[in-house]
């Protein structure tokens, strides 16, 4: 995957894309990231990417010329390398909130352009010009959408075949099954008194895998029950679930 960011601040970028599956992703080939500066596509001689807004207020709005032109640029570049036409992705609060869903959709792609708004806002015939699609990671406002690109990269590389060591490790992430996933230990057995429980260390596979069905079900139950009305649930699972109730309910009653 091709992946053009286009940013008024790249050296943001240094550090999160150059550490950890990232880094390793981009040295293997399968994840090729590419961070331009929208003012190498100013116009003018002091390279001026930024105005005051029309009718007047705060702030300043990026200008449409260097945004448009940086874009067409990158289209460009990827149909030389014989890349379909990239996803335009424009990062800012007002667009749809990043779910697991798209990013399983956008990590498909074949070459994504993501560009990053800062300051107020954008010239609103970008978005006439170019028809991005509009994400926002969530309901708060950000300085500027680097950080939110950088989090949109990351959930897409790791779904990014090869990029993960194991495909099992995506495919028992929280939200992939609708679900959260449940608790983790590793050694030593017992820390601080608190020992590791006992069915994972059993080596029975088949009540281990139980085991962990039900802590994902009992934590999606305490902490995002909203989560229930769209993830697919197995006889197996409703039948935890019923567990999982009168556990608490008879908990509940021995605190009374
Ligand atoms: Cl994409 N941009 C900004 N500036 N703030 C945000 C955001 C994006 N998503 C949530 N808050």
């Amino acid at each position: 995957m091709r992946v053009d960011v286009l940013t008024l601040f790249p050296e943001m970028f240094t550090g999160p894309l150059d550490s950890s599956i990232i880094s390793k992703a981009r040295q293997s080939g399968r994840l090729r990231i590419n961070v331009v500066n929208i003012r190498d596509f100013a116009k003018s001689k002091h390279k001026v990417t930024d105005d005051e807004p029309y009718g007047g207020g705060p702030g300043m709005v990026m200008m449409a010329e260097p945004v448009v032109s940086a874009v067409e640029h990158v289209i460009r570049e990827g149909a030389k390398e014989g890349l379909m036409s990239p996803r335009i992705v424009m990062m800012t609060p007002q667009g749809d909130v990043l779910t697991q869903d798209m990013l399983r959709d956008f990590a498909i792609a074949e070459h994504l352009v993501i560009v990053c708004g800062h300051y107020e806002g954008i010239d609103e015939r970008v978005k006439e010009i170019l028809k991005p699609e509009e994400v926002s990671i969530g309901d708060y406002v950000l300085t500027g959408g680097e950080i939110p690109a950088m989090v949109l990269i990351d959930g897409v590389a790791r779904l990014v075949p090869g990029v993960l060591g194991k495909i099992e490790s995506t495919q028992e992430d929280s939200f992939s099954g609708g679900l959260l996933e449940g608790p983790h230990y590793t050694r030593p057995r017992e820390f601080r008194g608190m020992s590791v429980p006992e069915v994972l260390l059993s080596g029975n596979h088949r009540l281990i895998r139980r085991w962990r069905r039900k802590e994902a079900l009992k934590r999606t139950w305490e902490r995002r029950p909203d989560l229930f009305a769209v993830a697919p649930l197995t006889p197996e699972d409703l039948e935890l679930l019923e567990e999982i109730k009168r556990e608490q309910e008879s908990d509940s009653h021995e605190r009374d």
